[in-house]
């Protein structure tokens, strides 16, 4: 045989598993003392590319206990058993009323359908009456005991231990009660698990025991080998691009945390000083004062998370006045108010903030003077049922400038600066309609060929500035912190970002 060049660990694994049928990759770490996988995985693989070593890979089912499983286990009987009990003393029962064998509700139909199925209790029909008969196979069950087979099953997936019970030892225990279990929901977990064998080929079993002496391969030059000379002689392993070696990830941040360094970053560089809130406010900063009407339907108990503890807070008397005042009639805004009769007690409800404009309107209640420039990226709470492009957690990225001579078309440019500035210089604004502003607008962007609405904006309505003094104009946005994340990533699943999905994270590359 040709001399073949092998290194010091392969020649550990080829020794290893000569005459053997094959070895797991753990067990060979353990006998051949490496002391990491990574040895054993990058010799076997060098050993595979010389055609002496074949790694197969099979998938291994094992089963343990779900939660009903679990249960019937601990009460030692499978509910359809505890329903034959009750034929012990009458060979025939009406449907009806075997709900008196004392089994909850909605048990009783799933346990008679096993009845059925296992041939145990016929049912039939007699002048609109269901009636169940205990069959002689039925008796022959009631009198063994609860023991049946896949009882037994059962008990022994329980007693398997952590790894569960290998699927071909399910099978060989009892093949019809294991495909009877799989078939009811509940009783069995399957886990599945590859398994990788490695064994040598013709080649590689010759090659072990041909006792020939095999060279050493260098796959590492050192000092010591240039010092020496020896180089010139060694057998320098060539690269192999193919060959296994595990992939490493730096530590980074999560796409979530990179986007809002992002945002920051994008206003404080535009002059912004960012401003922060609280999670809990009251409807009266969260709504009232934002001219949101008492029935508006945002305000539903569908809409918003509102809290039992603490279920009130207070806000200034004399501002409340005059809110209750906008509402009612519009007060000397020259608006008509929304013409109802506003509740102050509605407004004392609190609430899981649902937009951060709640932060903006305090923060100019208390900076009436311009100019005012402030951002704030913070979460907030909506009962929205939760799917790719909704969640009832998300952030808004918020925003305010109040100046002299503000106007619309500012804002639009504010908005398309920002967004440009992300990366998105292609974000659309339609008309669009919120109680606090006037003009409103909406920043729409393409998503998978449909337009996507990432948030509003708009400048203050007088209802809504009047109550602080405030006698410039107001430009105030709010925009969706995910969707802009998704667009921004690639990502068509806003839950992924939330999900904790390693592989996931690992694998995308940050901006
Ligand atoms: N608060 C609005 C929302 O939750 C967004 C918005 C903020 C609209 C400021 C106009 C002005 O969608």
């Amino acid at each position: 045989m040709a001399e073949v060049e092998l290194s010091l660990n392969e020649r550990k694994v080829l020794l290893a598993l000569s005459g053997k049928d094959g070895m797991q990759p753990e067990e060979l770490q353990r006998e051949g003392g490496f002391s990491q996988m990574v040895e054993v995985m990058s010799a076997a693989s060098w050993l595979k590319s010389k055609g002496l070593l074949d790694i197969h890979e099979r998938i291994e089912t094992s089963y343990t206990l779900d939660r009903e499983g679990r249960q019937h286990v601990e009460r030692g009987e499978l509910p359809e058993f505890t329903l034959l009990r009750a034929f012990k003393n009458a060979d025939r029962l009406e449907a009806s009323k075997l709900h008196e064998a004392g089994m909850p509700r909605g048990t009783v139909e799933i346990a008679l359908g096993w009845l059925k199925r296992k041939g145990w209790v016929s049912v039939n029909k007699e002048g609109g009456k269901s009636f169940a008969t205990i069959t002689e196979e039925g008796k022959r069950r009631l009198a063994e005991g609860p023991l049946s087979e896949d009882l037994r099953l059962l008990k022994a997936v329980a007693g398997a231990g952590e790894g569960g019970l290998p699927e071909e030892e399910a099978k060989r225990l009892g093949p019809q009660a294991l495909s009877l279990l799989l078939t009811r929901k509940g009783l069995l977990k399957a886990r599945e698990r590859h398994v990788r064998s490695l064994s040598l080929t013709e080649k590689g079993n010759k090659l072990a025991g041909s006792g020939l002496r095999v060279g050493e391969e260098i796959t590492q030059l050192t000092p010591e080998l240039l010092q020496s000379g020896r180089w010139k002689d060694a057998e320098l392993r060539p690269y192999d691009v193919h060959t296994f070696a595990p992939a490493s990830y730096g530590g980074k941040a999560h796409v979530l945390r990179e986007s809002i360094a992002r945002i920051r970053d994008i206003f404080l560089h535009m002059g912004f000083t960012e401003i922060r809130g609280d999670y809990v406010d009251s409807c009266f900063w969260n709504m009232d004062v934002l001219f949101i009407p008492q029935d508006h339907p945002a305000r539903d108990a569908q809409d918003t998370f509102y809290m039992k503890n603490p279920a009130r807070a207070e806000f200034p008397a004399e501002l409340a006045e005059k809110v209750k005042k906008l509402h009612e009639t519009g007060g000397d805004t020259g608006s008509e108010g929304w013409k109802y009769k506003w509740s102050e007690e509605e407004a004392h409800r609190t609430l899981l903030r649902t937009h951060t404009t709640v932060n903006t309107i305090r923060y100019l209640s208390e900076h009436p003077e311009p100019p005012v420039k402030v951002f704030s990226v913070g979460k907030v709470f909506r009962r929205e049922a939760t799917d790719p492009k909704h969640l009832a957690e998300f952030h808004q990225i918020e925003g305010i400038v109040m100046e002299e001579g503000a106007n619309f078309r500012m804002l639009i440019g504010l908005i398309q600066e920002f967004y440009a500035r992300m990366g998105f210089p292609e974000v659309r604004v339609r008309p669009s309609y919120f109680p606090y502003t006037e003009p409103s607008l909406e920043v729409v962007v393409n998503f998978d060929g449909k337009w996507m609405e990432l948030g509003g904006a708009g400048i203050f309505r007088p209802e809504v500035t009047a109550p602080f003094g405030l006698k410039h104009p107001v430009l105030a946005w709010g925009l969706g912190l995910e969707r802009l994340v998704m667009k921004r990533y690639g990502i068509s699943d806003m839950r992924l970002l939330y999900m904790g999905d390693l592989e996931w994270m690992r694998k995308t590359p940050i901006l």
